[in-house]
């Protein structure tokens, strides 16, 4: 970290991984202690890289970022740490893709450069103003122990750094941060996690004419009525009838067999001359698995609502660590409202991931990379996957109890005890279709064609495994997926 690079156009930084995307490395005057293309590569081929999800180079990653479509190319950015498998100095990485499969290492990395992001620049959103995109974050700050939060943006083409928002207004601590920028009307809005003085979480929402100078508008008055003591990564998405409020928040309270803390949402009318969020629905969890917090939208080319969440949790550490990087991003799936209720279904880009379909599913060894179908359910079943000698993981579907039940405790690597090895969904009616996309150490489970998602980490022994099912009526398809990932540093 501390070694300099020079590169041959004269710019000097202090990671090789950084000097490459600049443009040209000159090693001879460094040793690589981070990161070298012999290292990547070696960390590239371990077991547990993922073939078509996105995952950092080295080091850490966590909240999806700035995502926007613009001038037909996605762009994708994360919480990146590049030095170290743990949290810390905070940067975003940049991903760039034609189509949400194909993925390539983008150039305008979010470095923390200035006194207001010196300490990381977290979690924030992408907009355009006029046809320029303007990244906003919050640039974390702690001098002495005391936390100052700056809201900066910054075009993404350029390094030049605004600050919009300069620390947190009376009535509110330090912990204000991952600005959520849309446009309605002539106005930008924009929302943002905080805690009130009283140690309570809560969202607060700016406005703005021109995407520049940002005014406080209000805080939102919800509903939310249990036990937190700060709010992460707020959006608030416009769908034609029903908005949708999505948060994180954080708890001390530990619930039995369910993650360190939520994200969750509320459907309801944000009414924004009372700065509140009425006719809400109650709370309710967004995602059923193990894995998913700190969630970030966007609308794809043809205008969908487009979700990506962290695959980890605050506070845990993951058995992939190990090999020089750590966790990873969801699949993008798209968001709708239907009659009062959430929808998510696997972005249609999706489909393109299949190879031929395999016919005959059961009593062989399946690659840990396909999407699974069991259709016409009707009956209760246990369905074991990554299953070797010596572990497996159960999804359980309960017909009498309408619950179903991903257990991971026979898997050999266990890891996030703490929060238990069962995760369950109490289903609205009956099963009828599950959709499951494993990849080297991740599934994704979508349930009755949108009704719930459960996604998970999982670090199984072999990098093929069978698969098996008690239950003989089901309709079965298994499609192979490829690789995606084929690129330098992905
Ligand atoms: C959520 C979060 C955000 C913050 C970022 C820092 O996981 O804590 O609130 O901006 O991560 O990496």
């Amino acid at each position: 970290m501390n070694s300099a690079y020079t590169s041959e156009n004269n710019k000097s930084c202090d990671n090789f991984f950084l000097c490459y995307l600049k443009g040209g490395i000159d090693t001879t005057g460094g040793t690589m202690d981070i990161l070298n293309l012999e290292k990547y590569n070696q960390l590239k081929n371990t077991q547990w890289r993922n073939a078509y999800h996105i995952q950092p180079p080295p080091g850490l990653l966590n909240d999806p970022n700035g995502m926007i479509y613009h001038d037909g190319v996605y762009h994708i950015f994360y919480q990146w740490h590049p030095f170290e498998t743990r949290h810390g100095l905070k940067y975003w990485n940049h991903v760039t893709s034609k189509d949400l499969i194909h993925f390539e290492q983008g150039s305008q990395i979010v470095e923390p450069s200035i006194q207001y992001d010196k300490d990381g620049a977290y979690s924030g959103s992408a907009y355009r103003i006029d046809d320029e995109v303007m990244l906003i974050y919050t640039g974390n700050s702690v001098n002495d122990n005391v936390r100052t939060p700056y809201q900066i943006i910054k075009p993404m083409n350029s390094d030049d750094k605004t600050l919009v928002v300069d620390g947190n207004p009376e009535g509110y601590t330090g912990h204000y941060r991952d600005p959520k920028v849309w446009k309605e009307d002539d106005m930008y809005l924009m929302i943002l996690g905080a805690q009130r003085d009283d140690l309570t979480g809560c969202v607060v929402v700016y406005e703005s004419k021109d995407g520049l100078k940002w005014d406080f508008k209000h805080e939102l008055k919800t509903n939310y009525n249990e036990d937190s003591f700060m709010w992460e990564c707020p959006d608030l998405i416009k769908f034609e009838e029903d908005d949708l409020l999505i948060f994180c928040p954080q708890s001390t309270i530990k619930k039995e067999n369910s993650n360190i803390y939520d994200l969750g949402y509320m459907i309801g009318h944000y009414n924004k001359n009372q700065g509140s969020f009425d006719d809400a629905s109650k709370f309710k969890i967004l995602d059923h698995g193990f894995e998913s917090y700190a969630s970030h939208t966007f609308e794809d080319e043809h205008g969908n609502r487009v979700l990506y969440v962290w695959m980890g949790a605050a506070d845990t550490s993951y058995p992939d660590a190990k090999d020089g990087w750590t966790q990873m991003l969801s699949l993008p799936r798209v968001l709708e409202l239907e009659n009062g209720h959430l929808i998510q279904t696997p972005h249609p880009h999706l489909k393109d991931l299949r190879l031929e379909k395999e016919i005959d599913v059961f009593n062989k060894k399946h690659q840990n990379q396909y999407e699974r179908i069991l259709e016409d359910i009707k009956d209760s079943f246990e369905l074991e996957l990554f299953k070797n000698e010596d572990e497996s993981l159960l999804l359980t579907y309960d017909k009498d109890a309408k619950k179903l039940t991903l257990d991971r405790s026979k898997m050999k690597h266990q890891f996030a005890l703490d929060y238990g090895v069962i995760r369950e969904y109490n289903l609205k009616d009956s099963l009828n279709k599950l959709q499951i996309y494993v990849d080297h150490s991740s599934i994704e489970i979508f349930i009755n064609d949108g009704e719930a998602v459960m996604s998970s980490r999982i670090f199984p022994n072999q990098k093929e495994n069978e698969i098996t099912l008690n239950q003989k009526n089901i309709i079965i398809t298994l499609y192979p997926l490829i690789t995606t990932n084929t690129k330098d540093f992905l």
